[in-house]
């Protein structure tokens, strides 16, 4: 009689939980949806180089580290990519003007520009 009693309370519980939590993720959910963070300029350096200059490390490309090259070097270099073909270019569909602009701020901390 006590245990079937400790059992109803426990469908209760259960069953308040899951009230609950429904409706925190009906009330919460969608908006914490609609507003995803944006990405740092470091997540986007990632994105879009880390696979071959991990943290403008040397990988499958070379360190980029303290090469100080200007604005308008670095741009071209991504947008047309290198003269002998081993880094492709990297399109606005794949990087976007202001994703590519916000970078500019990562690249400026490893002094991969000037
Ligand atoms: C698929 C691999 C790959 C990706 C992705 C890539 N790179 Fe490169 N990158 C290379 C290679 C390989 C070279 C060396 C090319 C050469 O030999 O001239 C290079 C060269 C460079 C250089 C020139 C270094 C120098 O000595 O002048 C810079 C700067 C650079 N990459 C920046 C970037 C940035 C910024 C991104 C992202 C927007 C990026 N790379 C994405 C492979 C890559």
């Amino acid at each position: 009689m006590k245990n079937s009693r400790g059992r109803w309370w426990l469908c209760f519980a259960a069953l308040g939980a899951l009230i609950f939590t429904g409706v925190g993720t009906a009330l919460l959910g969608p908006a914490a949806q609609a507003q995803p963070a944006p990405e740092t300029p470091a997540q986007i350096f990632t994105r879009a180089c880390g696979r071959c200059h991990p943290n403008g490390d040397e990988d499958v490309g070379p360190s980029i580290k303290n090469k100080r090259l200007t604005k308008a070097r670095i741009t071209q270099l991504i947008r047309r990519g290198t003269s002998n073909g081993r880094m492709k270019a990297i399109t606005p569909a794949k990087l976007s003007n202001p994703d590519l602009t916000k970078m500019l701020g990562f690249l400026r901390t490893i002094r991969a520009m000037r």
